[in-house]
């Protein structure tokens, strides 16, 4: 059997509850922020239905991306404005989900301030002349994202502007510290995380003043990106899950903190996501994200008690059980809205980003599917 045929349109927009205000800004730098179901989900606050987005939902398994993406490298499509605002708007438009996550990549703050990183397709982000020592620390000097990075709050501002009056949020995002460093330090995707290990073991020092640096960058970045518009933001730590927890704690969650406090300042909620991370959910709830991130390994039900209750979660389809036949996908994807059971604070997701080869016909109909059965918080 085939998945449902019917998402074409951003079903999932503007079901008639803008939702209330609920702007909670202290500082009147942000705009207001629009109580999405997103926004309310990640608050734990009560909602219409479960609201459900996809880590990297814009990309390769879309034929239109394919079509509008043209040959160039990422970065090029990042740098174009308008062409990153279409791409980020694509996947709202196919599959009816309730986020826009911007079109943009964790290695755009770093490249901007010209450490040289360029991103091979097939393969990740490459380092020329990855980091090796404190005199390094030079080549990283703080982003000014208005002059480094100026389409990425244009591309934000045009996509807020078409979201405008929707229910669907804009999620904005950037790499937490750990994961940014890890490309510098080893060059390039790493199997071992090797390198980056013998430099935060072997010099704290210069590994505390590495993170302290990207950090600051993550939050500048994330900081344009909100005040264009975005109103969720999400920092992906994605290869946290190779530390121990006495790690993790020791070299990793002071600098994510730093940034999700940064954020946290400017009204918007905060999701914290990595892979593998069954063993530091417990510390990645201490961080101060509102929303913690969960892959497919660790059940939902399980990850909600070592989470906590003062916290969201998101997750956790695993993405290669949508190559599935319809059948499997609909019965896991039901399996993980029981686990998330009916407290409030769910935001369905993927465990990570869409598989390339994903038919987008099953991802709409995940959403149709989610939004008919989540109970998490959903108001009798
Ligand atoms: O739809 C979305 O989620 C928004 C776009 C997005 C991209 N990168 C665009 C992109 C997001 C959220 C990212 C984040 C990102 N980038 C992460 C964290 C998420 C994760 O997967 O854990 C990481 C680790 C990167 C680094 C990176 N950039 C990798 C590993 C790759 C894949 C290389 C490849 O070709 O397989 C990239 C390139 C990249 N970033 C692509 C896209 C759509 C694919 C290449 C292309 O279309 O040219």
């Amino acid at each position: 059997m085939t998945a449902g045929t019917g998402a074409t349109g951003p079903t999932g927009a503007g079901a008639g509850d803008p939702g209330g205000t609920g702007t909670g800004a202290p500082g009147a730098t942000a705009p207001a922020v629009t109580a999405t179901t997103l926004v309310r989900a990640c608050r734990r606050q009560p909602v219409a239905h479960t609201p459900v987005w996809f880590m990297r939902q814009a990309g390769r398994s879309l034929p239109e991306y394919r079509a509008a993406r043209g040959a160039g490298s990422i970065l090029e499509a990042v740098a174009d404005a308008s062409l990153a605002a279409e791409l980020t708007l694509q996947p709202v438009r196919r599959y009816g989900v309730d986020a826009a996550i911007l079109f943009s990549d964790i290695v755009v703050p770093v490249h901007a301030v010209g450490f040289g990183v360029e991103i091979e397709q097939g393969r990740g982000p490459v380092v020329a002349e990855p980091f090796r020592a404190a005199s390094d620390l030079r080549r990283l000097r703080p982003l000014e994202p208005d002059v480094d990075v100026p389409s990425v709050a244009e591309a934000a501002r045009l996509v807020a502007a078409e979201l405008a009056g929707t229910d669907v949020a804009l999620v904005g995002f950037a790499g937490a510290p750990f994961t940014v460093a890890s490309y510098l330090v080893e060059g390039g995707p790493s199997r071992t995380f090797a390198r980056v290990k013998a430099l935060m073991h072997g010099e704290p020092a210069t590994w505390e003043a590495l993170v302290d640096r990207l950090a600051t960058m993550a939050s500048a970045f994330l900081a344009a990106q909100v005040r264009a518009g975005a109103t969720v933001v999400q920092l992906f730590d994605s290869w946290a899950g190779w530390l121990s927890p006495t790690e993790y704690r020791r070299f990793v969650l002071p600098a994510t903190a730093r940034v999700l406090g940064d954020v946290a300042a400017l009204g918007v909620p905060t999701i914290l996501f990595g892979v593998g991370t069954g063993e530091l959910l417990g510390l990645m709830a201490t961080s101060g994200a509102d929303v913690i991130g969960v892959d497919w390994r660790v059940p939902l039900d399980e990850a909600r008690r070592r989470v906590g209750p003062d916290r969201a979660v998101q997750g956790n389809l695993d993405p290669a059980i949508c190559l599935a036949p319809w059948e499997v996908v609909a019965a896991e994807t039901r399996d993980v809205l029981d686990r998330a059971g009916a407290a409030r604070g769910h935001v369905f997701n993927l465990g990570h980003g869409v598989l390339p080869e994903t038919d987008p016909g099953v991802l709409g109909a995940v959403v149709d599917l989610v939004h008919a059965e989540g109970r998490a918080g959903v108001r009798p």
